[in-house]
């Protein structure tokens, strides 16, 4: 599959027919490495109500008539504005067409009224990606850690709203992914954090996973 950092949390994702795009947040991001209009995802995954997270949902979802997958009350304001949703919550897995979603939780602000903050494990291929979301660092990521092997982590380290880089080296230290791509850093002044210091104290604590920084449009074969 190829994996795409569009910049700040929001990744592509491909695989054959399938383009799952994940926390779309492109107009008014000064990092964004796609225009909302150049992107045609088959899937939507959104983690929270956060404006840094829907960002252009709304507009690319009605354009290409993904099916957006997100928790049961975002899905419901979403559905509202004429989107194609799946609901889900915190704790539940389906199977959709491209493989398996679970839905993790999140130490957060859910966005939206009455809602939860979420991250994802989904399968693509087989492997299994985990996208936490905008989270704090919570010590049950070493149980999902047993009930899905991770292969590709997708984790915050730009500190005040999420983890920084060293509660994020713990959570890596709990998933044991096989490669980790850093997240949620350098778009606004309050989240500057250096991946290269990310990386190093990853090297040296799990020298087993593979950090991988990809600047805002770069990918990676995976
Ligand atoms: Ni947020
Ligand atoms: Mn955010």
């Amino acid at each position: 599959m190829k994996v795409t950092f569009l910049g700040h949390s929001s990744f592509q994702l491909e695989s054959g027919a399938f383009r799952v795009l994940v926390d779309p947040f492109l107009s008014g991001n000064p990092k964004a490495a796609a225009k909302a209009s150049d992107l045609n995802p088959t899937h939507i995954l959104l983690t929270h109500g956060h404006g840094d997270h829907t960002g252009d949902a709304e507009d690319i979802g009605r354009r290409s008539g993904a099916l957006v997958i997100t928790t049961f009350e975002l899905a419901g304001v979403l559905e509202e504005k004429g989107l194609k949703t799946h609901p889900m919550a915190v704790g539940g897995g389906h199977d959709f067409d491209f493989g398996r979603v679970r839905v993790t939780p999140a130490f957060h602000g859910a966005g939206v009224p009455g809602g939860s903050p979420a991250g994802f494990i989904f399968r693509l291929e087989g492997k299994a990606v985990y996208h936490t979301g905008d989270t704090g660092l919570f010590s049950d990521m070493k149980l999902l850690a047993q009930l899905e092997k991770v292969d590709l982590f997708l984790v915050p380290i730009g500190d005040n709203y999420t983890m920084g880089i060293d509660d994020a080296v713990v959570a890596v230290d709990f998933v044991r992914p096989r490669v980790v791509v850093p997240m949620h850093y350098n778009t606004f002044p309050l989240i500057q954090a250096d991946p290269q210091e990310f990386k190093r104290k990853v090297e040296a604590r799990v020298p087993d996973t593979k950090v991988v920084i990809l600047d805002p449009g770069q990918s990676l074969d995976f």
